[in-house]
C-alpha cells in the first residue's frame, strides 16, 4: 500500500496544515520541529558538556582541585533527568510548546547568570537550574518526535536527535576548549546565551503544539496505531479528499487548532491531554507506573551505564591528559573529545536505518510485528562499545598513543546513538498511549545512573585504579545488554502475563465472590438497586451504559470525556453516538440477514454431531461445557469472518483463545468494578496476549477478506455472506460505516456472541437433564415436528420458531441462568435519578442485576426459583406476556438490549433440536446428585458440565 502523502493538507499552507493529527502534517513542518528539538538539545548538552575542557582554568580561578571540579558536572547530570520528571507531566497537562518555551527562558536565563558568577558554588547552582531546564528537551524531544513521526520512521528521527545530543555533548567541549583558550571560561556561557536565544526565536515561530490525543486499540502497537490511520484515510475518504479534520473527529476531545497559524502559536489555553492543573498531579506520578516494566527498565539500565561510561571518560579526560606525557591544553582536550564525535558520525547512519530495517525484516519473516523485533540491533553496541573502554583504559595506563585512546572513547561514545535509537523505539513502539511517561523515567533513570557513577568516579578511581575500573564498567555494560536477549525471547511472553493482571484476576475473584453473594439474595428478592458508587467512574470498560432499561429509563447523559480505547457499542457512553453507530451496523444482525448465516451454523452443528456420534461410539466422557464453547465460537468466527477458529476440527484451543478470552474477560469485569484503576493497569497490559488476542485477530481476518474483496473474488463466492463481507460492501455507499467500525463490530461479536451462547446451550441442556419430564416433552415435540416437516438434514431457524415448548424451554434457561452475572449497569445522567425511594446523583452507577430480577416472585410467581418452562405458555394464555417481558432481561434492555439476541436464539435452538433427536444424554453422576458449579465473572460459566452421550433410535 502506498504511503499516504498528507499533499492536500500540503496545499493548504501553514493556516491549516497543523490541524489535526500531527503525523499528517506536511514533512518540512515535520522535519523543521524535528530540527528545533535537535537545536535545543545540541545547546543542552553543550552547555552541560563543554565545560570539562575548561577545568583548568576553572581550578586557577576558583583555586580548587579537580576533584572539586567534578560537582559541575555530576550535579548538572542529576538536574537533566530531575528535570524530566517535572517537564513531561506538566507538558501533558499544559502543551508540550508553552513548556518547552518556559523551560527555554528558564534555561536562557541561566546561561546569562553562568557568565557572572563569582565563587565555584554559584557557578554550580546556575548550571544546576539550567541543565533542569534544559532537561525538558531530553523527554519532550523524543514525545514530540513520537507525535510527528509515523513509527516506521521513528528511529531515523531518534538517531538525527541522539546525533544532536551527542554531537552537543561531544562537539562541545573543542568549541570550549578553543574559545576557552583565547577567550576564557565565561566566552563560552556568551556562545551558549546566544545559541538559546536564536532557539528560542526559531521555537516561538516555528513549533506548533504538538499534543494529540490519538485512539488506540486495546494492546496495540504504535506501528498498528500508524497503519490503522494510513489505512482510514485511504479507505474511508481517498486521499485526495481526506483533510485532517476528518481524522479530528475521531477524538472530539482533540482542541482545534489553526484557527490561524499565527494565532495559533501565541494561543497557550488548553493545549494539554489533560485537564489543566488538577491532573498535574496524577500526571507526576504516572511515569512511576513504568518501574515494574522490563522494557523500560531495560531501557533505564542501559542507556544508564553507556551514558555513565561515556560522563566517566569525559571527566577523567582533563585529568588523565593535561598532565605529562601528554600534556594537552585546553583546545587540545576538545580536539580529543571531538575524536570520540566520529564515533557518533559513523554510528548514525547504521543505528536508525538498521533498527528500523531490522525490523520490518522480522516483522515480515514472522508475519507479524513486535517491538523486540528491534532488539538484535544491540549486537553492534556490545561488540563496538566496551572494548572501546578497554582501549582507552590500557592505552593511557601505558602511556601509549593518544589517537588509539581517542579511538576507544569514540568506540564508547558510539553507544549513545546505537543504544537510545534502540531501547527508546522499543518502549515507545510497545507501548505508543503511555511512551512519554516511559521516556520521562527512563530518562530520569539514565542520568541517575549516570549521576551515581559520576559521584563514586574518584573514590572508585583511588580504589581499583584505572585499568580494573574500566573493567568492571565494561563488565556492567555486558551483563546489561546480556538483558536484551530474554527480553526478545520472552518480551513477549512476560507481557502477556503481567504480574498486575494475575493480581488482578486474583483480587476479582475475590472481589466477585462477595459481590455475588451480596448481589443475588435467594430471600429477598425484591432488592433492585444493586450498586451505588458515589464517585462518577472516570473510564467505562464493560457494563457502564448510558440508558437506564426498563424502570430505571432516563434521558440524556453528558459526554464521555476521555476514554483511551475505541469505543466500541458497549463501551460508547454516548447515547446519540451510541445510536448512530448502532444504527450504521443494525442490518447485518436483522432477520432477513439471519437466514444467510444459516448455512454456517448447520456446518458447525455437522461438525459438533459427529464428534458426539464419535463419543456415544466409544462411550467416551464428554464435557459439553467445552464442546458448546468450540461450536459457539466457531459459529461466531464463520458468520463474522467466513472462516472457523478451528476448534470443532478436534476441539482442542491449540490457540489458547480461550485463555486468552478468559483473561480479557477477568480484566474486564475487574475493572468494570474498579474503573479508577483502568488508567493505572491498563498500559501494563499485554500487547500481545489478553486484550491484544482478539484484537489481532479481528485485524488479521478483516485484512484478509479486504483482499478477497478487492481482487474481486469475494463477490463470486457462494451465496452466503459473513458479516466482514457485508460491511465491505457496506462502506463503498454512503452508510457512514468505517474500518474502525467493521474492526469494534466483529471484534464485539467474538466478546460479546460466543461465550453467552456457549452458556445459554449449556443451561437449556442442563436444565432439561435435570428435568427429565421436560426433556421427554421437548423431544417428543420435536421428534413430531421431525416427521410431520419430513426434516431429513438440518432443522430450520423458522422451523424450530414455531415449536412452543422448545421457546419455553429457551426462555426458562435463559431466565434461571442468564449469561450475564452482574448487573447490566447505567450511568446516572446529570439530572440524577429517583428509583424507587432512592435518589442518585449524577455520575453514580446503578443497575439490575438478571439473576435478581429474574427471580421476582410477583412478576414470576412464587416458584420462581424452580425450573417451569410451562409457565411461558401460561403467560401468554393469561395475556400477561408482554408485562413479564418487562422483567425479562437475559438480553439487557432499553437502547443497549443485545443486538445479537436473534443470532444467538438461532443457534441455540437449532443446535438444541439437532442434539434432542439425536441422542440421549448421561449426566455425570456428581451433577446429579449436587448442583452443577459455575463461575461468575461476568458470564456465569459452567465448570463441570459433563457426561456420556448414546445415540437414539430414530432421528
Ligand atoms: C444467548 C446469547 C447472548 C446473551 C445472553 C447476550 C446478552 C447480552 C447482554 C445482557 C447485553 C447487554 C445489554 C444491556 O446492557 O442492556 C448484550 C449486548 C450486546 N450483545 Fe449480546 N448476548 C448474546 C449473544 C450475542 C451475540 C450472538 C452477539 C453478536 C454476534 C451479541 C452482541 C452484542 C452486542 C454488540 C451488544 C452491545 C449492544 C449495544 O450496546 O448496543 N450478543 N448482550
Amino acid at each position: 500500500m502506498a504511503e499516504y502523502q498528507p499533499e492536500t493538507a500540503a496545499r493548504k499552507g501553514w493556516r491549516t496544515c497543523t490541524k489535526g493529527d500531527p503525523k499528517l502534517w506536511p514533512a518540512y513542518i515535520r522535519h523543521i520541529i524535528l530540527a528545533n528539538m535537535c537545536m535545543f538539545v545540541f545547546i543542552g548538552n553543550l552547555y552541560a558538556a563543554g565545560i570539562s575542557t575548561g577545568f583548568a582554568a576553572l581550578a586557577t580561578e576558583f583555586n580548587v582541585g579537580f576533584d572539586k571540579l567534578n560537582d559541575i558536572i555530576s550535579y548538572p547530570v542529576l538536574a537533566l533527568g530531575v528535570g524530566n520528571l517535572f517537564w513531561t507531566p506538566a507538558a501533558i497537562c499544559f502543551g508540550k510548546r508553552p513548556i518547552i518555551i518556559v523551560s527555554m527562558v528558564i534555561f536562557l536565563a541561566c546561561a546569562i547568570w553562568s557568565i557572572y558568577v563569582k565563587t565555584l558554588s554559584e557557578l554550580v547552582a546556575a548550571r544546576v537550574l539550567a541543565c533542569f531546564a534544559a532537561g525538558s528537551v531530553e523527554s519532550l524531544g523524543p514525545a514530540i518526535i513520537a507525535d510527528v513521526y509515523q513509527e516506521r520512521y521513528f528511529a531515523s528521527a531518534m538517531a538525527v536527535f541522539s546525533l544532536s545530543l551527542s554531537g552537543g555533548s561531544q562537539i562541545g567541549p573543542t568549541i570550549a576548549g578553543f574559545l576557552i583558550k583565547s577567550r576564557g571560561w565565561r566566552w563560552f556561557f556568551i556562545l551558549n546565551t546566544i545559541l538559546i536565544a536564536c532557539n528560542l526565536a526559531f521555537t516561538l515561530l516555528l513549533l506548533p503544539e504538538t499534543n494529540y490525543k490519538r485512539l488506540f486499540y486495546e494492546g496495540e502497537t504504535a506501528a498498528e496505531v500508524d497503519k490503522s490511520v494510513v489505512n482510514e484515510v485511504e479507505h474511508v475518504k481517498g486521499a485526495e479528499e481526506f483533510t485532517t479534520q476528518d481524522y479530528t473527529d475521531h477524538t472530539s476531545s482533540n482542541v482545534e487548532y489553526a484557527s490561524s497559524y499565527f494565532r495559533d502559536l501565541f494561543a497557550f489555553k488548553s493545549r494539554g491531554l489533560e485537564n489543566g492543573h488538577t491532573a498535574l498531579l496524577k500526571q507526576f506520578s504516572l511515569p512511576f507506573r513504568f518501574v515494574l516494566i522490563p522494557h523500560a527498565l531495560f531501557a533505564v539500565a542501559s542507556y544508564g551505564v553507556f551514558l555513565g561510561g561515556i560522563v566517566i571518560n569525559s571527566l577523567l579526560a582533563p585529568q588523565l591528559l593535561s598532565p605529562p606525557p601528554y600534556l594537552l591544553s585546553s583546545s587540545g582536550l576538545g580536539i580529543f573529545t571531538l575524536g570520540s564525535f566520529v564515533g557518533i558520525v559513523l554510528g548514525y547512519p547504521i543505528a536508525g536505518p538498521l533498527t528500523d530495517l531490522l525490523s520490518r525484516s522480522l516483522t515480515r519473516r514472522c508475519d507479524r510485528h513486535l517491538p523486540e523485533h528491534r532488539l538484535p540491533a544491540l549486537m553492534i553496541p556490545f561488540v563496538v562499545c566496551p572494548p572501546g573502554l578497554l582501549l582507552f583504559a590500557y592505552i593511557i595506563n601505558q602511556h601509549g598513543s593518544i589517537y588509539s585512546a581517542a579511538v576507544g572513547t569514540a568506540m564508547q561514545t558510539a553507544a549513545l546513538v546505537f543504544v537510545p535509537s534502540v531501547v527508546l523505539s522499543v518502549v515507545v513502539d510497545a507501548y505508543p498511549e503511555a511512551g512519554s511517561e516511559a521516556l520521562v523515567l527512563i530518562n530520569a533513570g539514565k542520568n541517575l545512573i549516570a549521576f551515581g557513577v559520576t559521584v563514586s568516579v574518584p573514590v572508585w578511581l583511588h580504589r581499583v585504579g584505572l585499568v580494573k575500573m574500566y573493567w568492571q564498567m565494561a563488565a556492567t555494560q555486558w551483563a546489561v545488554l546480556s538483558l536484551g536477549i530474554p527480553l526478545f525471547f520472552f518480551g513477549n511472553t512476560i507481557q502477556s502475563t503481567p504480574k498486575v493482571v494475575a493480581f488482578g484476576q486474583l483480587a476479582n475473584h475475590f472481589f466477585l465472590a462477595t459481590l455475588v453473594i451480596s448481589e443475588f439474595p435467594r430471600n429477598q428478592q425484591e432488592v433492585w438497586v444493586t450498586k451505588l458508587r458515589a464517585e462518577p467512574p472516570q473510564i467505562a470498560n464493560l457494563n457502564c451504559h448510558a440508558e437506564m432499561p426498563a424502570a430505571l429509563a432516563q434521558p440524556k447523559l453528558g459526554q464521555l470525556e476521555h476514554s483511551c480505547t475505541l469505543p466500541s457499542l458497549f463501551a460508547d457512553l454516548n447515547p446519540q453516538h451510541h445510536s448512530i453507530q448502532r444504527r450504521k451496523v443494525a442490518s447485518a444482525y436483522s432477520m432477513s440477514s439471519l437466514i444467510s448465516y444459516e448455512p454456517f451454523v448447520d456446518n458447525c452443528a455437522s461438525l459438533l454431531i459427529s464428534h458426539f456420534d464419535a463419543a456415544a461410539d466409544s462411550g467416551k466422557t464428554l464435557d459439553f461445557g467445552h464442546w458448546f464453547r468450540c461450536y459457539a465460537f466457531d459459529v461466531i468466527g464463520e458468520i463474522t469472518f467466513g472462516q472457523r477458529f478451528g476448534l470443532l476440527d478436534d476441539g482442542i484451543d491449540k490457540d489458547e483463545i480461550f485463555g486468552a478470552i478468559d483473561a480479557r474477560s477477568s480484566y474486564s469485569t475487574f475493572i468494570g468494578i474498579f474503573p479508577w484503576l483502568h488508567q493505572f493497569l491498563f498500559p501494563l497490559q499485554p500487547t500481545t496476549g489478553n486484550h491484544a488476542y482478539v484484537a489481532k485477530y479481528t485485524k488479521h481476518h478483516i485484512a484478509l477478506r479486504e483482499k478477497l474483496y478487492q481482487s474481486g473474488e469475494e463477490k463470486l463466492s457462494n451465496g452466503s455472506r459473513d458479516f466482514v463481507s457485508k460491511f465491505l460492501d457496506l462502506r463503498s455507499t454512503d452508510s457512514g460505516i468505517t474500518t474502525t467500525d467493521i474492526f469494534t463490530t466483529c471484534q464485539s461479536n467474538i466478546g460479546a456472541g460466543s461465550d453467552t451462547t456457549a452458556i445459554t446451550i449449556s443451561a437449556v441442556l442442563y436444565y432439561l437433564l435435570k428435568h427429565p419430564q421436560t426433556l421427554r416433552k421437548l423431544q417428543s415435540e420435536i421428534d413430531v415436528a421431525v416427521v410431520k416437516e419430513s426434516i431429513t438434514e438440518h432443522m430450520s431457524f423458522k422451523q424450530s420458531n414455531q415449536l412452543p415448548y422448545l421457546q419455553a424451554v429457551i426462555k426458562e434457561a435463559l431466565r434461571l441462568h442468564s449469561a450475564t452475572g452482574l448487573p447490566l449497569a447505567r450511568l446516572v445522567p446529570p439530572s440524577g435519578v429517583d428509583i424507587g425511594e432512592f435518589h442518585f446523583r449524577k455520575g453514580a452507577t446503578v443497575g439490575i442485576n438478571s439473576w435478581v430480577a429474574h427471580r421476582k416472585s410477583s412478576i414470576f410467581g412464587q416458584d420462581a426459583n424452580n425450573w417451569r418452562p410451562e409457565r411461558w405458555l401460561e403467560f401468554e394464555e393469561e395475556g400477561r406476556g408482554a408485562e413479564v417481558e418487562k422483567y425479562f432481561l437475559p438480553f439487557g434492555m432499553g437502547s443497549r438490549t443485545c443486538i445479537g439476541k436473534n443470532l444467538s436464539l438461532l443457534e441455540v435452538s437449532k443446535l438444541i433440536c439437532e442434539l434432542l433427536r439425536r441422542f440421549e444424554f448421561q449426566l455425570d453422576e456428581q451433577i446429579l446428585q449436587k448442583d452443577w458449579t459455575t463461575t461468575n465473572v461476568w458470564f456465569v460459566k459452567p465448570e463441570n458440565f459433563i457426561g456420556k452421550v448414546i445415540k437414539r433410535h430414530s432421528k
